[in-house]
């Protein structure tokens, strides 16, 4: 826990340079990695401020896990929607000729923005290459993390980059670490934790971090599957982590935990928590100080099965005593969808970022811009292609 607030007190931040002692060209990795543009949305602040300053700005992002080129995972649409946001065109580079893309940055004006092809088409990405890593940040002159969603991956544009250049925080980046940090340091008790959705396996360190830490666990979708399967309830052909049995068998030890007593089935198939474990459930939600929500109790995509999630997010936003904390890409959808987002205190941009950070681990981006020590150190291009 206090390795974040350690890192709050290192970190470069973006909201703490003054003036313009920035470079001209930043070299930005964001995470455009959703179905909705709303991680996109969270980055704005900090381009325009990059924009403002009068940097161009160079942003690297990926989407979905390509072997390879995969031109439906292309990021041209995301450039688009992207220049909607800003108000501006933005240009998409569709090639890694990092030679040509330098000259192009080079005669650009200043505050133009540039997207680069998705950067997972080069497995030298997934490898934390510092060949890639020189390459990219031969292309800037400084480097802004403003992707917590990728931060818990040790890829060559989220982490070897920050050996080559002087390397910051964007302003998204920082609220998380704050917040998220708060939550470990000292919640509000009683502390309720609310798991479903699928990922069973992600959310077992999170788990097992908050078993002593955490007043009560309410746990729905596939980790309660799972759980139930384990105990031997009859759950039908419900999609449970079975391999992962044996890493869940503690976790049914836990005293705190609520596993759902009822619920709505279709095709021999558990799909969402019955009215019972509703019950129980909001009467937890209504005594907590501090909450944390990751991943919906039934899927909420049909309609039949929105019901638990409903009263669990009706209760939570009711709760005005309670800090509440939501993540992951289908809690958050949830949330969107039902107008229960702007009634939480936080809500974090990240999925496993976000666990793997509650549940105590030290993310690789973070820790790598907790070490960036670079100052103005401009590698040599090093072409390779
Ligand atoms: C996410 O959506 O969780 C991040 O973009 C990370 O993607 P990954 O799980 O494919 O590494
Ligand atoms: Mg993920």
């Amino acid at each position: 826990m206090w390795y974040y607030i350690f890192a709050l007190l290192m970190i470069k931040f973006l909201s703490k340079v003054k003036g313009n002692d920035l470079g001209k060209t930043a070299v930005v990795r964001l995470d455009f990695n959703t179905e909705d543009d709303w991680r996109m949305r969270t980055a704005v602040p900090t381009l325009k401020f990059l924009i403002k300053r009068g940097c161009k700005v160079l942003v690297l992002s990926h989407k979905g896990r390509p072997k390879g080129v995969d031109k439906k995972l292309s990021l041209n649409k995301n450039a688009k929607k992207l220049s909607g946001f800003l108000g501006k065109p933005v240009k998409f580079i569709p090639h890694f000729n990092f030679g040509e893309i330098r000259e192009i940055l080079e005669k650009a004006k200043p505050g133009s923005v540039f997207v680069l092809e998705n950067i997972r088409f080069l497995k030298e990405e997934y490898e934390n290459s510092s060949v890639l890593a020189k390459n990219l940040a031969s292309l800037g002159c400084f480097y802004v993390n403003e992707g917590f969603p990728i931060s818990h991956r040790k890829d060559a544009s989220v982490s070897a980059i920050t050996k080559f250049l002087p390397s910051y925080g964007g302003f998204q980046l920082e609220k998380e670490i704050s917040n998220l940090s708060k939550i470990i340091k000292k919640p509000a008790r009683p502390l309720l934790i609310i798991l479903g959705g699928g990922k069973a396996g992600d959310k077992l360190g999170l788990l097992k971090f908050f078993e002593r830490r955490a007043d009560k666990f309410l746990v729905g979708g596939e980790p309660a599957n799972t759980l139930l399967w384990i105990k031997g309830v009859d759950i039908g052909e419900s999609i449970a982590e079975k391999d992962n049995r044996r890493a869940f068998l503690p976790i049914l030890k836990f005293r705190k935990l609520l596993l759902p007593i009822d619920y709505h089935i279709q095709s021999k198939k558990i799909l969402d928590i019955g009215p019972k474990t509703e019950k129980l459930f909001a009467l937890e939600v209504a005594r907590a100080r501090t909450l944390i929500w990751n991943g919906p109790l039934g899927l909420f995509e049909k309609r039949r099965f929105e019901k638990g999630s409903m009263a669990i997010a009706r209760a939570i936003v009711s709760n005005k005593k309670c800090f509440s904390l939501a993540g992951g890409g289908e809690t958050v959808m949830f949330l969107r969808k039902y107008g229960f987002f702007d009634k939480f205190n936080f809500v974090s941009t990240g999925g496993g970022a976000m666990l793997e950070f509650l549940a105590g681990e030290k993310l690789p981006g973070i820790e790598a811009l907790n070490k960036s020590k670079v100052k103005s150190l401009k590698p040599k291009l090093q072409v390779k292609n």
